[in-house]
């Protein structure tokens, strides 16, 4: 409660309330009070009524397909961590997700540790972010978070190897959360993306946190790292999907078009070309026949 009372007092905050949120339709926003109130942690979600929506709405839907897929637990990985506010706020989500849906969370954060490394060129935005920048209370983050989240300190460059290793196809990675500012670092944690496909959900989400400021562009930061990794792998593709903020009630937030789905055409679960399942059959509500009844009596 303090730390939504605290966001309240940021002028950010209430710009996106008045120019997001509150340019939807009426209607929606008056039911979002009853939600609000007395609605499920479900009904929340897709209400936008979590704090980082982003976060609650692709950890649900991993552990969603997490559970249709007979898994048990899934991985969830932060990288940017800095304070952690975002860390914690991931733990608080999966907490609620793992009661909702019974599947277990596993929690990664990459951080350097001490802030910004040095950026690289125009490419890294030094016009928004430069060495040092958003360093890190280590101590108090893990006394905060212990148990919780497991954090990897060092460039990610360094640590992503070796996570690679340890990545279990009993608990795929599900969500991403791309917070590291930097087209370079981004490229480091693109790495990753190349681990064998079952080390993935076959959707995974990625938010990408640093593509909304007016100074972003494909030729610069993360839409660059991501332009460049999808020319570059025949089976894995980063998408913003089009359609994505249809399927969503709210759909001026920002978040909403930060959230890319990373496809991993090489997963087992894509590559099957033999299903051993029930023909579909499409109905024809003009005609009466068996595939109408089987399906819609
Ligand atoms: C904007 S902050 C992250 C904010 C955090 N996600 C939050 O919600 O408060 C960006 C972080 O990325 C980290 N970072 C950037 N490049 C990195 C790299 N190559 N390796 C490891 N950490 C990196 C920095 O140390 C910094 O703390």
């Amino acid at each position: 409660m303090t730390y939504f009372l605290k966001r309240l007092s940021e002028k950010r905050i209430w710009n996106k309330i008045f120019v997001q949120r509150l340019s939807e339709p009426l209607h929606l926003n008056f039911i979002s009070i009853f939600i609000f109130l007395f609605g499920s942690f479900r009904k929340k979600v897709a209400y936008d009524l979590v704090l980082r929506p982003q976060h609650a709405y692709s950890i649900l839907e991993a552990a969603d397909q997490a559970k249709e897929r007979g898994l048990k637990t899934i991985s969830v990985l932060e990288f940017g961590v800095a304070n952690g506010a975002g860390l914690m706020n991931i733990i608080k989500i999966a907490k609620k997700v793992t009661k909702v849906t019974g599947i277990n969370i596993e929690i990664f954060g990459f951080d350097t540790g001490k802030g910004m490394p040095a950026p690289l060129d125009f490419r890294d935005h030094p016009e928004y972010y430069t060495t040092g920048d958003f360093p890190m209370n280590r101590d108090l983050l893990e006394q905060n978070t212990k148990n919780n989240a497991t954090l990897i300190y060092g460039t990610v460059k360094d640590t992503i190897n070796d996570f690679k290793k340890t990545i279990s196809p009993e608990a795929p990675i599900g969500f991403i959360s791309v917070d590291v500012d930097y087209y370079s670092s981004t490229k480091e944690v693109f790495e990753l993306l190349d681990s064998k496909p079952e080390h993935f959900l076959p959707l995974t989400y990625i938010y990408f946190d640093d593509i909304t400021l007016p100074h972003h562009n494909d030729k610069c930061g993360e839409l660059l790292a991501i332009k460049e990794f999808n020319n570059t792998h025949q089976y894995r593709n980063i998408s913003y999907h089009p359609f994505f903020a249809n399927r969503r009630i709210f759909k001026n937030a920002d978040w909403v078009k930060q959230i890319y789905y990373f496809h991993v055409l090489d997963h087992k679960y894509r590559f099957e070309l033999e299903r051993n399942r029930e023909t579909n059959v499409l109905d024809n509500p003009y005609l009466n026949f068996e595939g109408n009844k089987k399906q819609f009596n």
